[in-house]
């Protein structure tokens, strides 16, 4: 067992949750005979099922292809609210009235669950309770915000309309929900680590679990055998029904510092498409406004851009004394708009997954936790329907869902064409990375700060698209179902489990 300072996360730039934390790094091989449960994934998901296993009585084992908070939990902005991207009125108008009231349900018993494990475990996460204001800024917004006023009163969700919003943008309508929260994620991920530790879990990082073979009633992953396995992977890995009903998006944050001292003490959104957020949080003794938008498809968009957009966007309304953070992550959004939660579509019994959380993995990944812990444990949990991965979707959504492999499928063949024709990788400077095409060859290439060239096969090993660079996060991302990989070819995140391969520049000019 070991301290380290910083985390890693799937990207080259570093969120505010890396610095401030030793995670445990924990190895453990000692263990001999069969788990009851492989969990693949050591984030909030994957942490949340190990742990409530675990304590169930049931032996488990997380593996991680990285280390524990590696992926989406180690970028979040970690919002707690009582609503979410999908609104009620839509999952009623989807799945009727009883799935918006077991939706919100859903939501309130992650939020529970949070608070218990913060006081059982004693996790001194930063958590606090804010409120939390939603507003319009023109009249198609102010609409919406009727549905979402009315679709939460339903459900039970106490809302009212406020004309006092603390922020400096001007609004024409706006909704208050009371006792919202929000924490340090990586503080609380290492609260379930070191309490699931406590309980005799077990964890192995650099572990990736690529297939697993059936014996029986087993599944085998290497020197893994366990009687069940859940995938909290944020999208399972290779190719699967999701990769079709969900779309990986990149979401961009900043940390800034604000001259006037003065920081809202409330969650804050509004309603553009795609949405800004603003909420702030004390790092290292120092107060910062995290703000948060411009989402787009991952692959898709210049990153660059969007952090100047956003920078633009805070700049517009707030005076600035410094950008302390800036950072991006990735999210599923769900063809239908909720999750997908449960027992894995078209797999051996005893395998479970989870993904499809939109922009609320903290609730979502938390409920997503306790469902994946009873269903493993052979219990039934009552939103088990609900967010049944192998769920038919409803009609409604079917227009969306053609909107989103459309997309899929014009980057099967578009990238093909949108490479930048050399005659020498000469040209790379240092720190860039360009999709190029030398001498017929396609190469994902980057040269380094020390002039090294490192030169990839720009063919995503999951399923054939072509890799985007993206130049923030020093990272080749996949325009098709959101795997990435770092400048050496290694994936950062799935669906891929295979890395990039490598070229030899030797013979290129
Ligand atoms: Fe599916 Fe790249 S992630 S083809």
């Amino acid at each position: 067992m070991k301290n380290t300072n910083i985390i890693p996360r799937d990207g080259a730039l570093e969120s505010p949750w890396q610095k401030e934390i030793a995670l445990i790094s924990h190895v453990a091989s000692s263990l001999t005979g069969d788990y009851d449960c492989l969990i693949v994934g050591g984030g909030i998901t994957g942490l949340t099922a190990a742990l409530l296993l675990q304590k169930a009585g049931k032996q488990t084992i997380i593996a991680d292809a990285h280390c524990i908070g590696f992926g989406t939990t180690g970028g979040t902005s970690a919002h707690i609210n009582t609503f979410a991207d999908t609104t009620y009125k839509e999952v009623e108008s989807a799945f009727g009235e009883e799935g918006a009231q077991l939706f919100a349900d859903a939501i309130n018993e992650a939020f529970g669950l949070i608070r218990k494990n913060i006081d059982h475990h004693q996790i001194d996460c930063d958590y606090e309770s804010k409120p939390g204001y939603l507003y319009a800024e023109n009249g198609d917004e102010a609409k919406l915000l009727d549905d979402i006023y009315n679709g939460a009163i339903k459900v039970g969700v106490a809302a009212a309309y406020t004309s006092e919003v603390p922020t400096p943008v001007p609004f024409k309508k706006a909704l208050l929900f009371h006792g919202q929260a929000q924490f340090h994620p990586l503080k609380y991920l290492t609260g379930l680590q070191k309490a699931y530790l406590a309980a005799g879990g077990v964890i192995r990082e650099n572990t990736t679990v690529e297939k697993i073979k059936q014996k029986e009633s087993l599944h085998i992953s290497g020197d893994i055998r366990a009687r069940a396995v859940i995938y909290a992977t944020h999208t399972p890995p290779n190719i699967n029904v999701f990769n079709f009903e969900c779309a990986p998006y990149r979401s961009y944050v900043m940390g800034v510092k604000l001259r006037s001292g003065k920081y809202p003490d409330a969650l804050i959104y509004d309603s553009q498409e795609p949405y800004h957020y603003v909420r702030t949080h004390n790092i290292d003794g120092e107060q910062l406004l995290l703000v948060g938008g411009l989402d787009h498809k991952t692959g898709h968009e210049d990153p660059e851009k969007a952090f100047a957009e956003l920078e633009k966007y805070i700049r517009k309304y707030y005076h600035i004394s410094d950008v302390k953070y800036r950072w991006s992550s990735q999210y599923y959004v769900p063809v239908d708009g909720l999750p997908y939660i449960g027992k894995m579509p078209m797999a051996a019994d005893g395998i479970y997954c989870a993904t499809g959380y939109n922009g609320n993995g903290m609730m979502l990944g938390s409920i997503a936790g306790q469902i994946l812990a009873d269903l493993a444990a052979g219990k039934q949990s009552p939103y088990e329907k609900l967010f049944d991965p192998g769920r038919i979707k409803p009609v409604d959504s079917f227009s969306e869902f053609v909107k989103e492999n459309a997309d899929v499928a014009y980057h099967f063949v578009a990238d093909r064409f949108g490479l930048h024709k050399t005659d020498s990788l000469k040209r790379l400077e240092k720190g860039q990375g360009k999709l190029v095409e030398v001498n017929g060859k396609k190469i994902a290439a980057y040269r380094d700060q020390d002039g090294t060239i490192h030169a990839l096969d720009p063919v995503c090993t999951h399923a054939a698209c072509i890799v985007n660079w993206n130049s923030e996060e020093k990272s080749w991302d996949c325009p098709c179902h959101g795997a990435r990989y770092d400048t050496s070819g290694n994936v950062l995140t799935g669906p891929a489990t295979k890395s990039l391969a490598k070229i030899n520049t030797e013979s290129q000019p």
